[in-house]
């Protein structure tokens, strides 16, 4: 019970026990934005024979009410579990479907259709089954893997008013987003060509494919295509468990996906991420009430399987993020919902401070275990930046676990200790350290669980990922939301993100502290930090 209460987030969305994973078929219907998730409803761990989805409403993406589970094992093709899929709101009438991944009485794998009851009812509480299930299945003549074929997309329209949809598969060790084409969402036809795939990636779960704006922030309907516009395509790598996204154009004549230059690599470590930390299974919709897109993702547990057993529950989703194509072109910008901010309560704000090295600030008055932290610094002395060993360079993971080590003095590491016992036994460490590498400067950003906890049975890995900022000119700032076990952190206004699930055993609610550090061998200054604590959200 304690374990339970202790390591519970107060403004992550999760369901009220037991297991969680993917986000499924987020929308926005008659106001309201529709939530669903891969849910074992019997257990705190993953069921191969009895996944649901649950599904809740909200209306401002904060606060979140339960509904009946929309969709439950009950048909032969559906009997050992109701596994991913998306929804889409169908023009021009705009009602929403389900397309879903069954796994039948064979546990063989195929996609289905489920309606609203009523489309009506702005709850969408009951969800109809249709008829004609599986509307795709594997086959002798497709020869599609049945172990292997699941998560299909949201759909898209193209000129010939077909519905396309990507599902996620494997041919051998080759990654494939198979392609279906169809009028009524009911009869597919599969694609002669796939929309996209990979040697030597393994399985794609939960592909994403949508348009993304050349200039602005403004999200686009998963439809629209033209001059003006980018598509991104999202992988989860199974075998690396992690989303992978890649920037390119959609070639509506050939109907495939042509990544941009920079992004046809095989070498998979530069290919960018959503997030360098814990985030997976992540899925986006088009939320035409704010003209935006929003990306939802799971966070696993770090803890062990006796744990979560023992707490009851496991798996979270991060705090929606708005996304969108940054100006360069060459990446994606992530930034928490402006609505989470309604949470924040008591202002802390600071300005123009020096962080001298070696020292650590303390920011008291913000309950440090529930907080929202932004901090800006300057850096100055950059003829001290440490020189970046090229054989680093490609391992950014490794160089933030070296850091303390392998990497003595220089521009860092600085930035935030968060969930910090008081006697420092327990933090986790969200910094950033300066190279020079040529002429340039090279922005490392770590999150370093090593410290996070005295259980050490727990995952401590540490995370990395080179900043795309240059701190001679630019700003470096950093954002951690803070929630009791987990850290997600933002870097260079969003260019770099990185979540942490982390379970201290003394730095736990009113025993957390929250810190700025400089663990470098030169001053730097805080320009700004901003600390609030965060209410509780009604969640569930
Ligand atoms: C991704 C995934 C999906 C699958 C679902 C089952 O985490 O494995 O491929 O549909 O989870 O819950």
């Amino acid at each position: 019970f304690i374990l339970n209460q202790t390591y519970r987030p107060s403004f992550h969305f999760q369901p009220s026990k037991n297991w969680m994973n993917d986000p499924n078929g987020p929308m926005r219907y008659k106001g309201l934005y529709h939530m669903f998730y891969q849910h074992n409803p019997k257990d705190a761990v993953f069921s191969d024979n009895g996944m649901v989805w649950g599904h809740s409403i909200s209306r401002d993406l904060v606060n979140w009410f339960p509904l009946q589970h929309a969709l439950t094992p009950s048909e032969p093709y559906d009997t050992n579990g109701c596994w991913s899929g998306s929804a889409t709101i169908v023009h021009p009438k705009g009602k929403p479907v389900i397309l879903y991944t069954g796994i039948d009485y064979m546990h063989r794998q195929n996609q289905n259709l489920a309606i609203p009851k009523n489309v009506s009812d702005p709850f969408l509480r009951e969800w109809v089954k249709s008829p004609k299930n599986p509307v795709l299945a594997p086959s002798i003549t497709n020869k599609i893997n049945v172990d292997s074929f699941r998560d299909p997309t949201t759909a898209w329209l193209g000129h010939d008013n077909l519905w396309r949809i990507v599902v996620g598969s494997k041919e051998g060790d080759k990654g494939v987003a198979l392609l279906f084409l169809s009028k009524d969402f009911v009869q597919w036809v599969q694609a002669k060509h796939h929309l996209h795939s990979a040697e030597t990636t393994g399985m794609w779960e939960c592909p994403d494919f949508f348009p993304i704006l050349i200039n602005g922030t403004f999200g686009l309907d998963t439809s629209i295509n033209g001059p003006y516009v980018r598509h991104v395509l999202k992988i989860s790598l199974y075998d690396a468990s992690h989303d992978y996204y890649l920037i390119g154009t959609y070639d509506t004549t050939k109907d495939i996906f042509v990544p941009d230059k920079g992004f046809e690599h095989n070498e998979l470590s530069l290919v960018p991420r959503y997030d360098y930390g814990k985030f997976y299974a992540s899925k986006t919709f088009y939320d035409g009430a704010k003209k935006r897109r929003v990306l939802w993702g799971w966070i696993n547990e770090s803890s062990v399987r006796e744990d979560d057993i023992k707490k009851g529950w496991a798996g979270i989703q991060a705090i929606p993020r708005t996304l969108w194509l940054h100006k360069s072109g060459k990446q994606l910008v992530q930034w928490p919902i402006v609505e989470i901010e309604k949470l924040r309560t008591n202002p802390i704000n600071l300005h123009s401070k020096i962080l001298k090295r070696g020292t650590l600030l303390e920011v008291s008055g913000v309950t440090a275990a529930q907080a929202d932290v932004e901090i800006s610094f300057e850096v100055n002395e950059f003829g001290k930046a440490q020189v970046l060993d090229p054989s680093w360079k490609m391992d950014p993971q490794l160089l933030c676990s070296g850091i303390g080590t392998k990497v003595k003095g220089g521009l860092g590491p600085f930035g935030l200790l968060v969930l910090a016992s008081k006697s420092m036994q327990e933090y986790t460490a969200v910094s950033f350290t300066i190279f020079r590498s040529n002429k340039n400067y090279m922005v490392l950003m770590c999150s370093d669980q090593i410290r996070s906890s005295l259980n050490l049975k727990n995952d401590l890995t540490t995370y990395g990922a080179f900043v795309d900022v240059d701190p001679v000119h630019e700003e470096l700032s950093l954002r951690s939301l803070i929630d009791h076990s987990v850290v997600e952190s933002f870097g260079g206004q969003g260019k770099a993100c990185m979540t942490a699930r982390v379970y201290p055993t003394l730095a736990i609610n009113d025993e957390a502290y929250l810190h700025a550090f400089n663990n470098g061998t030169v001053d730097v200054k805080i320009t700004r930090l901003n600390a609030w604590s965060m209410k509780k959200a009604k969640i569930n």
